[in-house]
């Protein structure tokens, strides 16, 4: 089956709520805020070529809920009211053409480079492993109060996002940042209600999810983005994950994206996948279709697709019910278009590799690679799906230093 019969069927999320067609377009961090953190017009020409392109939901980069917490230099961040129509401009582009515009948000913790905040914070004061302490900043571990209060600044910022124009939040519970961190047994030894068990370990998520939800109401989609898995030993693994989405199930969560990894393990790119794996092309897809046998909450894997014929199968499968998609719509962003009208049925992205192995065994060249193809399109330029990954490199370097080039993350 490859005609597209799944794919462009619609889904209705809730009541109020139905969505176009089953694609997903996942985050990825644009790092093109103003040097004050607000949206640019290139991030408005951005949304508007990826709500023009089709996809049924578009998710927007991690957006900070605290300007001391940035992840990287040039994050979005939303925290209070001010310059709420330049938000409104963003979700004005991003939700032409029919589109669910949903803001990620997100809290780094521990998980930035060093420079970029002036104090790291974690559940726990657990540094990250010894090859990685090089790049990461010392730690500390956080207050009850602090906690309390991000959870509070999680709820302000869906608020605004609400009042701005977008029509759903996601919550960025996964890849290592500071909700994975909450999560994971390894980084969170909290001895207090906030760590030790998994029902504990959940809370600070429950939390934030609660809260918001008391601010935006019952039809207002709140999504979460969670791993699978940390894959590491000791770590945040599929038996605490299938907990934790029963539990946001029953709490009212409309909608999960399953991904997995961390900086320590980035198996969000696919760097270590299986060949049994690599033949359902998504990473995640085993791990769903357990998932979809013990639960109704609709799910999104993201990860790894790349034809029409895996996401129909996919589809068809009941393993997901949508597709999650970051690196295709970075180079081709009307692929949802050209997939309906069976224009590509097979996507072909080169690796990104220079041949240097100390630069392609981690994830920040492709990282950096796809960023230049998200700044050619908010800067009104075709993507170049053959820019050489070697000048891509040169060039980061000669634009933004060195420090800049290790300071990409997804
Ligand atoms: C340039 C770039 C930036 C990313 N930024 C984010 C992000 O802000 N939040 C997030 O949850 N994932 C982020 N990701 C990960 C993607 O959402 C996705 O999980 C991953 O790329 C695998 O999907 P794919 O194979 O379709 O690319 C980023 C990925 C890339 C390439």
């Amino acid at each position: 089956m490859s005609d597209g019969r799944y794919l462009f069927q619609p889904y209705a999320l809730n009541k109020h709520i139905t969505v176009k067609n089953r694609i997903f377009k996942s985050a990825m961090s644009e790092g093109l805020a103003s040097r004050n953190h607000l949206p640019t017009e290139q991030i408005v020409e951005l949304y508007k070529v990826w709500a023009e392109g089709g996809a049924g939901i578009v998710v927007t980069g991690n957006v900070m809920i605290d300007r001391k917490a940035l992840g990287e230099p040039r994050n979005v961040v939303l925290e209070n009211g001010d310059h709420l129509n330049l938000f409104e401009d963003w979700a004005k582009a991003g939700t032409k053409n029919g589109t669910q515009l949903w803001m990620q948000i997100n809290h780094p913790g521990k998980q930035v480079f060093k420079g970029v905040v002036k104090e790291a914070v974690a559940p726990s004061a657990i540094p990250f492993e010894p090859a990685l302490q090089r790049f990461f900043p010392t730690c500390r571990a956080l207050t009850s109060e602090e906690i309390k209060k991000i959870i509070e600044k999680f709820a302000r910022t869906a608020q605004l996002a609400k009042e701005a124009g977008f029509t759903g939040v996601q919550i960025h519970a996964a890849h290592g940042y500071l909700i994975s961190q909450f999560l994971s047994p390894h980084h969170n030894q909290r001895k207090d209600e906030w760590g030790g068990s998994v029902q504990n370990r959940f809370r600070f998520l429950k939390e934030i999810y609660s809260t918001i939800r008391s601010k935006v109401g019952s039809d207002f989609p709140i999504g979460v983005k969670i791993n699978s898995s940390d894959f590491m030993k000791a770590g945040f693994n599929e038996q605490e994950s299938s907990y934790v989405i029963d539990q946001l199930d029953q709490l009212g969560v409309d909608l999960i994206e399953i991904s997995g990894g961390t900086y320590e393990n980035p198996e969000m790119t696919g760097k270590s996948i299986k060949p049994s794996t690599a033949k359902r092309e998504a990473y995640f897809i085993e791990y769903a279709e357990k998932l979809k046998q013990q639960s109704n909450i609709p799910i999104v894997v993201t990860g790894g697709f790349r034809s029409l014929k895996g996401m129909e199968e996919a589809l068809e499968d009941k393993a997901t019910d949508f597709i999650g998609l970051a690196r295709p719509l970075a180079v081709y962003p009307d692929y949802p278009n050209k997939l309906l009208h069976n224009h590509v049925p097979l996507l072909e992205l080169a690796p990104i590799k220079t041949g240097i192995p100390f630069i392609d065994k981690r994830a920040m060249l492709e990282l950096t690679w796809y960023s230049q193809q998200l700044e050619r399109i908010a800067n009104g330029k075709a993507t170049n799906p053959t820019f050489p990954p070697l000048l891509s490199l040169f060039l980061t370097i000669v634009k933004n230093g060195k420090e800049v080039f290790q300071q990409r993350r997804a």
